[in-house]
């Protein structure tokens, strides 16, 4: 641990505020000193930690990070971490055992899909989807809704005809009844929440007969979902269910074994269902860390629960933009309006964004910078954000808005 070990009052000139502990070494406990001009304006949370509102890696539970720091040394009594022991053993099989069990009953995954821990980031299902659920010369169908969405279908382009349903205008769901569907696609894509635009779907759409495949990433087990209703769901784990390191695939048992032959062996669905995500070393941590998220969750009272939640969360936050004179504003629709990211402006003088981006980052808020490719700001507000820091943000937006005045 780099951080300097001293007294609080060694630190002379420099006002100290408070101390917090921020973590223990066997030697010492570790502090830092938190000036008064660094304050946060309300509540301090445990371990020194902010209200990190990253669009992802994002923030996870503390009970959970908690329960790893625990086992870290010695998981269970096996007398080694899980990052030490062999994915072939009986230990880790017990992790990725309850991991899956826990998924499937948060979930209600039916028996006919296979959940798989898959690697390479949910961008490897940009090209592992054409190449499992399609052959060459194939049409595939993708509804596009904002930046993830368009770039999954610019990767199928290599692998199939791609005929883009309808192009949203990053600020909507384009209406259903200007719907451009192939009647002879092989699948449907969509994203069902667009990370960067904060466009989420409230329902899934209808396409008839067609396989849907949803890229869930940025709101997955934020919610209940009817799974019987998509051939395909994927999701990288490291914005609402743990690290980065693993995707999650489930996928309908009719759709896997039809892979085209070029298909990499690490994206095959009939190797990696037939190996139960153990063709190779998977990604052993991520996948213990989402099995301790999905059992919190279990806890908490499953997806019901995690959905009101966030209902909560994100009315504060958009109550708060609503309530500004206009000050803040929502660039999405208010029926597409994501319940995970939100991005507000400042319309009437962008020049303030950044002040206060930095001026947030300085109370203990910190990741508001929207997008590179939007700008104004975005705080994502994942499962793991408490309501605290919701309403945190909420008041600094209040105080921002007067003293901007
Ligand atoms: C909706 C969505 N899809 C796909 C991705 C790409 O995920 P990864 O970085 O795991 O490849 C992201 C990343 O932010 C995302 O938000």
């Amino acid at each position: 641990m780099s951080a300097v070990v001293q007294p609080a009052a060694s630190l002379g000139a420099r006002r100290v505020h408070s101390v917090r502990r921020v973590g223990l070494s066997r030697q010492a406990v570790v502090v830092r000193a938190v000036t008064a001009e660094q304050a946060p304006s309300t509540t301090a949370q445990p371990y020194g930690r902010v209200f990190n509102f990253s669009a992802g890696p994002a923030v996870l539970p503390v009970e959970v990070l908690e329960q790893a720091q625990a086992d870290l040394l010695n998981w269970q009594g096996s007398g080694m971490s899980v990052m030490e022991m062999s994915h072939r053993g009986k230990e880790f099989q017990s992790i990725i055992d309850g991991a899956e069990a826990d998924l499937r009953a948060l979930l209600a995954i039916p028996d006919n899909y296979q959940v798989l821990f898959m690697q390479g980031g949910a961008s490897s299902q940009f090209s592992a989807i054409p190449l499992n659920l399609s052959a060459e010369g194939d049409t595939l169908d993708y509804i596009v809704t904002g930046s993830w969405s368009k770039k999954a279908a610019g990767e199928a382009k290599k692998y199939g005809k791609v005929n883009v349903v309808a192009t949203g205008d990053n600020k909507s769901v384009p209406d259903p009844s200007s719907w451009k569907l192939s009647p002879d696609a092989k699948y449907v894509h969509y994203c069902d929440n667009e990370t960067i635009q904060g466009v989420e779907f409230k329902a899934p759409p209808v396409v008839g007969d067609k396989v849907l495949v949803a890229d869930m990433s940025s709101n997955f087990c934020s919610k209940p979902v009817d799974v019987s209703k998509y051939g395909l769901i994927y999701a990288g784990a490291q914005k609402n269910i743990g690290p980065a390191g693993v995707t999650i695939v489930i996928v309908r048992d009719d759709l896997i074994g039809n892979s085209r032959p070029s298909t990499p062996v690490m994206l095959d669905y009939k190797v990696q269902a037939d190996d139960k995500s153990m063709y190779n070393t998977p990604p052993c941590w991520a996948i213990y860390m989402c099995g301790l998220v999905f059992a919190k969750m279990r806890r908490d009272g499953g997806l019901a629960a995690v959905q009101q939640a966030n209902e909560k969360k994100a009315k504060v936050l958009y109550d708060a933009i609503a309530g500004s004179n206009g000050f803040y504003s929502s660039p999405v629709d208010a029926a597409a309006r994501s319940m995970m990211n939100v991005p507000f402006t400042i319309p009437a003088n962008a020049d303030l964004e950044k002040e206060f981006v930095s001026q947030a980052a300085k109370h203990s808020m910190i990741q508001l910078k929207g997008h590179r490719s939007v700008g104004g700001m975005r705080a994502s507000i994942y499962n793991s954000m408490p309501l605290d820091g919701v309403q945190q943000l909420a008041n600094f937006m209040k105080e921002f808005a007067v003293n901007s005045a």
